[in-house]
């Protein structure tokens, strides 16, 4: 289905070649690309911060899309507006605050989304979908790419969607998408997928053929 956004995460990508990489995925039929960032604290898992995400900024023509899995959150949100982020997702889980910190990604003049850890009930977002343009349902436990999907989100899924109508909030689905799982969760009302492993496996910067094959496996 060509309406559903297609984001492979870096995270699977070679850390060495950022900008190649990206530049392979987005000739291939990326929609946007997604960024992963993790703080040793809020996930057991580091990557990078807003340095890296200005120094590939350059590299992106589609759509930056950073997830920070951080806490707290606040005091970044503007380093990475700055570095170019088209959409900051923040987690509910990160801290108390979750509403000002949306408020405070618009105010610096991103696009505002909520991820949803997998045991985190859909209704957290009931007070807060005029204040984001994205959900994200987390389908594995943050941290770690190649994980295994977890089946019990996509019901989540459903329920957001019912909830979201016709408003022009995008659901996305992050963690474990591949062939099999991503037309589950695109039936349920998903409309934008993050790919990590199923995007760059088979490949890599020097043979980056087997990348287009993946997207338009999805
Ligand atoms: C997990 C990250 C995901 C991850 C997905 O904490 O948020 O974006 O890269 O990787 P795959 O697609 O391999 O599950
Ligand atoms: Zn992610």
């Amino acid at each position: 289905d060509r309406s559903v956004k297609i984001a492979p995460s870096i995270l699977a990508a070679d850390f060495a070649n950022f900008g190649r990489e990206i530049e392979a995925v987005e000739a291939e039929g990326a929609d946007w690309i997604h960024v992963d960032v993790m703080d040793g604290h809020f996930v057991p898992n580091l990557t990078f911060g807003p340095a890296m995400c200005k120094a590939i900024r350059p590299h992106i023509k589609t759509v930056m899309d950073v997830h920070l899995m951080i806490s707290p959150v606040d005091p970044y949100i503007d380093a990475f507006a700055e570095a170019g982020a088209d959409i900051i997702t923040a987690h509910v889980e990160a801290g108390p605050h979750i509403h000002r910190t949306l408020q405070a990604i618009r105010g610096a003049g991103a696009k505002a989304g909520l991820a949803l850890n997998p045991g985190t009930p859909v209704e957290v977002v009931d007070y807060l979908l005029d204040m984001v343009d994205l959900v994200c349902v987390m389908t594995v436990n943050p941290g770690f790419g190649g994980q295994k999907f977890i089946h019990s989100q996509v019901e989540k899924v459903r329920k957001l969607r019912a909830m979201i109508g016709d408003r022009p909030i995008h659901i996305e689905i992050d963690g474990g998408v591949d062939p099999i799982t991503a037309p589950l969760v695109v039936a349920a009302g998903a409309d934008a997928l993050v790919a990590g492993s199923a995007v760059f496996k088979g490949g890599s910067v020097n043979n980056p053929a087997p990348y287009g094959d993946n997207i338009r496996a999805i």
